[in-house]
């Protein structure tokens, strides 16, 4: 699933095969997006990805030992000089960082003048489940989207939406912004639907959600699956653009 957004982005940056890039990735997890694109550049090329957690930093080198990773907990500046990147890249990142406009600053810094950047994230106040229980569905949209996980700094579930004012409003980039919708029928460990389902048990042990709503939300889903009517969605935006 993820995958299709790192394969947007990819697109977005139009890179070109015979071209040495400098890339940062802000958030970078695992590594995968910098993984994608640096099959798609020349071996040359210098990619970073910088992460807060020092677990998925050491997964990433191991998944890519021919890039870089390390481990930089984004506060109000970046420890990069002037101008060095061609492209700055984040996904699912910036909701957590309490300074955002400090980060939009620094990214700016960071960027060489006609570098790309490409920024994604989802909204999770876009997710939709099919379910007969209106009011209930709304109040776990609305729960997920409001929920500051332990390891977030900061949260805001209408992250995707902000994105094109964050960068736009901030009068130091000039781009475009489109979406991408994840679609799923399938309720099953692994799909997206299913797994974030899931991750609101967490809420019901915590006490913002009733056992019995969420077993019956639970139950709906699976009978629906049973019989061919689940469906879920979710949208992503993706902000991509250069210095003013
Ligand atoms: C939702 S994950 C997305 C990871 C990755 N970009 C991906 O698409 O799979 C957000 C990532 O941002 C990292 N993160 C959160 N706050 C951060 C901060 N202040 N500075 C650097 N990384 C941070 C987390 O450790 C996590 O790996």
């Amino acid at each position: 699933m993820k995958n299709a957004i790192y394969e947007e982005i990819e697109s977005l940056l139009e890179l070109d095969l015979n071209r040495k890039y400098k890339v940062l990735d802000i958030g970078s997890g695992q590594g995968e997006l910098l993984g994608l694109l640096s099959s798609s550049m020349k071996s040359e090329s210098f990619l970073v990805g910088i992460d807060a957690v020092e677990n998925s930093v050491e997964s990433a080198k191991d998944n890519y030992p021919h890039l870089e990773f390390h481990r930089e907990k984004f506060i109000d500046s970046l420890s990069f000089e002037d101008d060095c990147f061609d492209i700055v890249v984040s996904i699912d990142t910036l909701e957590c960082i309490s300074n955002k406009c400090a980060l939009i600053t620094e990214v700016h810094r960071v960027l060489k003048p006609g570098g790309k950047v490409v920024f994604s994230h989802w909204d999770w106040d876009t997710q939709v489940y099919n379910s007969a229980n209106k009011s209930i569905i709304r109040k776990f949209v609305a729960a997920f989207s409001d929920w500051k996980q332990d390891w977030m700094e900061a949260s805001d579930g209408q992250m995707g939406r902000r994105l094109w004012g964050m960068f736009e409003g901030s009068g130091k980039f000039k781009g475009k912004i489109t979406s991408f919708t994840l679609l799923e029928t399938e309720f099953r460990e692994g799909k997206y639907g299913f797994d974030r389902l899931r991750d609101l048990s967490n809420l019901v042990e915590g006490g913002s959600i009733e056992p019995t709503e969420y077993e019956m939300i639970c139950s709906e889903m699976q009978n629906l699956s049973d019989k061919n009517k689940y469906f879920y969605s979710v949208n992503s935006y993706i902000y991509a653009g250069e210095p003013a």
